[in-house]
């Protein structure tokens, strides 16, 4: 039978004969794989396992500097890479949704070279891959994998040339989550919402810019936070605001206002193959509405999006 102590326990023994008293470099990125992945490693090789988390400009409002605290909180040896500019740079004028993920990909193997090759001695590349991973790499060519591309982090390892660590390439996420508990991560770790690599650029329909970024966290934090509030978070597999390319007339006072839309997206899922639009409450999402309208400078309208996939997505690019 299956447990999650034998698992950690089995796991721990199987690193470090693997890895002995080399070192292992690891990208973070704040979700549940790679976190869990990490703790194990960690558990195994302690300070020999390099951990680097890069700030593209595109996680959710304060995430990067919490994430960060809490790596470091957890013992890990992080180092945190503030990359934002050259994200935004590179993103500048691309609004082709696959383009986004093309550069948001090419930048994070850059930076994530460039800072391992500043670490001596390396010779192991540590992943969060689980297996529903696995099998979709398998099925080479299909679309899911140019959407998990960015996520697993594709094409490190050949460049790199270093030997995986990948201790959760067998399981699927519920036995992830149960194997993070059995060690001891923070269920705000592990029972956070899926968040997709590109981040918030694919949020932002069209080009992105600083200015948009900005806007977009804070209407995403007023979102997440209200649904933490209200109960509703952990009610649906994933939530999240998107920026629309459209202004629309509203009015504030005495004057006549030309602002965004925001759309809010809040799914129940098992997987993400398929998702149901959440039947949110009325009053929850007039709530919403009048505090991201108050509080968000430049947003005068909010929608929400009452699609379920297929024939949609849940993200809209
Ligand atoms: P869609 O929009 O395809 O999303 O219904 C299904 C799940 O995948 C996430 N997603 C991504 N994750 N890189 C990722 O790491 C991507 O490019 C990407 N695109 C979508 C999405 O957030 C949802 O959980």
């Amino acid at each position: 039978d299956w447990t999650p102590a034998a698992f950690v326990q089995e796991t721990v023994a199987k690193i470090k004969a693997q890895v002995g008293d080399k070192r292992v470099v690891m990208a973070l990125s704040g979700g549940v794989d790679s976190t869990v992945a990490a703790e194990l490693i960690h558990k195994a090789i302690g300070k020999n396992l390099f951990c680097i988390f890069v700030d593209n400009g595109l996680l959710r409002k304060d995430e990067y500097t919490t994430v960060l605290e809490s790596y470091k909180h957890m013992g890990l040896n992080v180092k945190g890479v503030n990359a934002q500019d050259l994200f935004y740079g590179q993103l500048a004028g691309v609004s082709d949704p696959e383009q986004k993920r093309k550069v948001i990909g090419r930048l994070f193997i850059e930076v994530f070279q460039q800072e391992s090759t500043q670490l001596t001695d390396i010779s192991f590349l540590g992943q969060g891959t689980i297996y529903p991973d696995v099998i979709e790499s398998v099925s080479v060519n299909g679309p899911s994998v140019t959407i998990k591309s960015h996520h697993n982090v594709g094409g490190l390892p050949e460049k790199m040339n270093m030997q995986l660590v990948e201790p959760l390439r067998f399981l699927f996420k519920d036995e992830v989550r149960r194997v993070g508990r059995e060690i001891g991560i923070s269920e705000v770790f592990l029972g956070r919402h899926p968040f997709p690599g590109p981040g918030l650029a694919i949020r932002i329909l069209g080009a992105i810019t600083p200015e948009k970024v900005n806007m977009l966290q804070e209407a995403d934090a007023v979102y997440v936070e209200g649904l933490k509030e209200a109960g509703l978070y952990d009610k649906v597999w994933q939530a999240g605001t998107i920026l629309l390319p459209v202004q629309s007339v509203g009015v504030m006072g005495d004057e006549r206002t030309y602002e965004f839309t925001v759309a809010l997206r809040a799914v129940t899922s098992v997987d993400g193959m398929t998702a149901d639009w959440a039947h949110l409450p009325y009053e929850f999402l007039a709530k919403m509405s009048n505090d991201i309208i108050n509080k968000v400078k430049g947003i005068n309208r909010v929608v929400y999006d009452i699609s379920s996939k297929p024939p949609a997505t849940i993200e809209w690019e």
